[in-house]
């Protein structure tokens, strides 16, 4: 019996030093920290910080998407907040009007917009 404690006991203590650890983990600030958490699962490349091993990524990458015609900071915004109405032919991305406060939306956009 008291070992099974011993057991339970170390379980919830190992998951509570997880959690801890995802929270103290190094988070850039600004627009390169909102990037790692919403955006580099699907657009890093391989190589990159969060970018897969092998095999390719889920979105094009954005190391130079500011100088594609056309991508200002202000279509970037709107692409970010909803990209099917931004552009017809998106369907992978998921809109993050709902997820992202437009302070943040904005932040990003011109953060992107000036990766030339
Ligand atoms: C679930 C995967 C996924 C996530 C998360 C994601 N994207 Fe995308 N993104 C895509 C895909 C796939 C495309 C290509 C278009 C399509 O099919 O939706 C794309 C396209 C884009 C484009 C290209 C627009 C153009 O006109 O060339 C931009 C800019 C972009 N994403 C920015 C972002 C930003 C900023 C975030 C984080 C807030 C983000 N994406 C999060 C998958 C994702």
């Amino acid at each position: 019996m008291a070992r099974r404690w011993v057991f339970v006991v170390v379980l919830v203590w190992g998951f509570l030093g997880l959690v801890g650890c995802g929270k103290n983990a190094p988070v850039a600030a600004g627009p390169q920290g909102i990037y790692d958490q919403h955006c580099a699962q699907c657009h890093a490349q391989a190589g990159q910080p969060g970018g897969p091993g092998i095999g390719g990524s889920r979105g094009p990458n954005l190391a130079k998407i500011g100088a594609e015609p056309g991508h200002t900071a202000e279509y970037l915004a709107a692409y970010i907040r909803d990209p099917k109405s931004a552009k017809p032919g998106a369907k992978l991305m998921p809109a993050f009007g709902d997820k992202l406060s437009e302070a943040q939306i904005k932040e990003l956009a011109e953060w992107l917009a000036a990766k030339k």
